[in-house]
């Protein structure tokens, strides 16, 4: 049930202007150092609904059991996107026992044994890719050549989605993505991504191998997991590991090429690469959103303010990473900063299931490239390049670089 509006604090509108580069949102960056704990209005949905932004605060709401995801399904909680992203029964609009049994599932193969072992190939993928794109070039669109084939080849292999299935796949993460993609529109590529991982998970039923679509084959038919919640899995799954790595990994190295000392730092001391891209993580505002809200099960006290029970309430990992209480300078990029984990992935119960593989593909991408491209800079200069806009990932369009 949605609770009555009560009087309280101004409500924000938040429009989601699209955002060139690394340039962060004005209105959360405001509210973080002003009104941490604020009321927004987001351009679909109904009413309003609280903006958490600094990183205790936001520590607490994401690991607060008495926060629900399951309580957001069937409410038009205001929102970046006309259509809810994530289906009813997915791991993100779940609470336990049933959110526990779908990432117990999904939790070997996204675990650290599993990514240790995938990263050998990864990186021999990796290099293949970069001498291609040395042969062809320069110029080169590295997010076409190197950075989009390989997180996608990844991620296809992982669940065992067909090479020449990723197309269709694409397409349909680019429509699902977007902020104007009507209802309608969404809930049409909906039923088709669902239909098309239904019949995979069928087919992969009758023939298995060794992929996660099969393992999930085979705990529906043991009666573990549903239908709709195998797919949404592996719709999630699947967008997030296209869209996510291709836009953050290509933001990445944008970040590096307009930063040579950092840079030429980093080449001198490559064992210095996983706490970079920790550092990057922090940095680069990857939300084109605000990510999925919750709903207060309880009243609760979070920086001084009352959120009651059955409020809608959002965090906003980003601000968080951007918190001085936490992090000194925090609007600057150091790539050998050691403080506190960033909230990059997200914090509690709902971390991100793919944070091992992701971490891990971008250390992959950066190394080879830094091994192999020593003299690699922007084709164009860097307020020439097109950046996304619209979607719920922000990252460039192409990344055209030379060496
Ligand atoms: C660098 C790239 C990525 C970033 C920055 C990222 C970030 C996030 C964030 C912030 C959340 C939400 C946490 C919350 O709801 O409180 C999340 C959830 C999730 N991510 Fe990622 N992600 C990335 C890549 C991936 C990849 C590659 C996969 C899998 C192939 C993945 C799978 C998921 C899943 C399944 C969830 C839902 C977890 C749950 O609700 O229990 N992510 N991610």
């Amino acid at each position: 049930m949605t609770p009555p509006e009560r009087p309280g604090p101004v409500v924000h509108d938040w429009a989601m202007v699209p955002l060139p580069a690394t340039e962060f949102d004005p209105l959360p960056y405001r509210l973080l150092h002003e009104e941490p704990v604020a009321r927004i209005r987001l351009p679909h949905g109904e009413g309003h609904a609280w903006l958490v932004t600094r990183y205790e605060d936001v520590k607490r709401i994401a690991s607060d059991p008495r926060m629900s995801r399951a309580l957001t399904v069937g409410r038009p909680i205001t929102s970046t996107t006309p259509h809810t992203l994530a289906p009813a029964g997915g791991v993100g609009r779940a609470d336990p026992p049933d959110h526990t049994r779908l990432r117990k599932l999904i939790a070997p193969t996204f675990g650290r044994r599993r990514t240790r072992a995938l990263r050998a190939h990864t990186a021999r993928v990796a290099d293949g890719l970069a001498l291609r794109t040395l042969d062809h070039g320069p110029p080169a669109d590295l997010t076409e050549t190197f950075i989009g084939p390989l997180s996608a080849g990844v991620v296809a292999e992982l669940l065992g989605v067909p090479a020449a299935d990723l197309d269709r796949v694409q397409d349909w993460r680019a429509r699902l993505l977007r902020h104007d993609t009507t209802a309608a529109d969404g809930d049409t590529v909906k039923k088709d991504i669902a239909g098309y991982f239904a019949d995979l998970a069928r087919h992969r039923a009758a023939h298995p191998a060794d992929d996660l679509i099969s393992e999930l084959a085979a705990a529906r038919t043991a009666g573990k997991i549903s239908t709709p919640e195998l797919v949404s899995l592996a719709v999630m799954l699947t967008l997030n590991g296209l869209d996510a790595v291709r836009n953050i990994v290509s933001t990445m190295v944008y970040v590096l090429l307009v930063h040579p000392d950092q840079t030429a730092k980093l080449r001198a001391d490559p064992d210095g690469l996983p706490r970079a891209v920790d550092e990057l993580l922090r940095y680069i505002p990857q939300r084109g959103g605000v990510g999925m809200p919750r709903v207060a099960t309880a009243d609760l006290d979070v920086g001084g303010v009352t959120i009651r029970e059955g409020e809608a309430v959002y965090v906003f990992y980003p601000a968080a990473n951007r918190d001085p209480a936490v992090f000194t300078d925090p609007d600057r990029l150091d790539l050998t900063r050691d403080e506190a984990p960033h909230l990059a992935f997200g914090h509690g119960a709902h971390y991100c299931a793919g944070a091992q593989l992701a971490r891990m593909e971008a250390e992959v991408m950066l190394a080879t490239l830094l091994a192999r491209f020593p003299g690699l800079a922007l084709a164009v200069p860097p307020e020439r390049l097109v950046w996304r806009t619209g979607s719920v990932n922000r990252g460039p369009e192409t990344l055209p670089v030379t060496w």
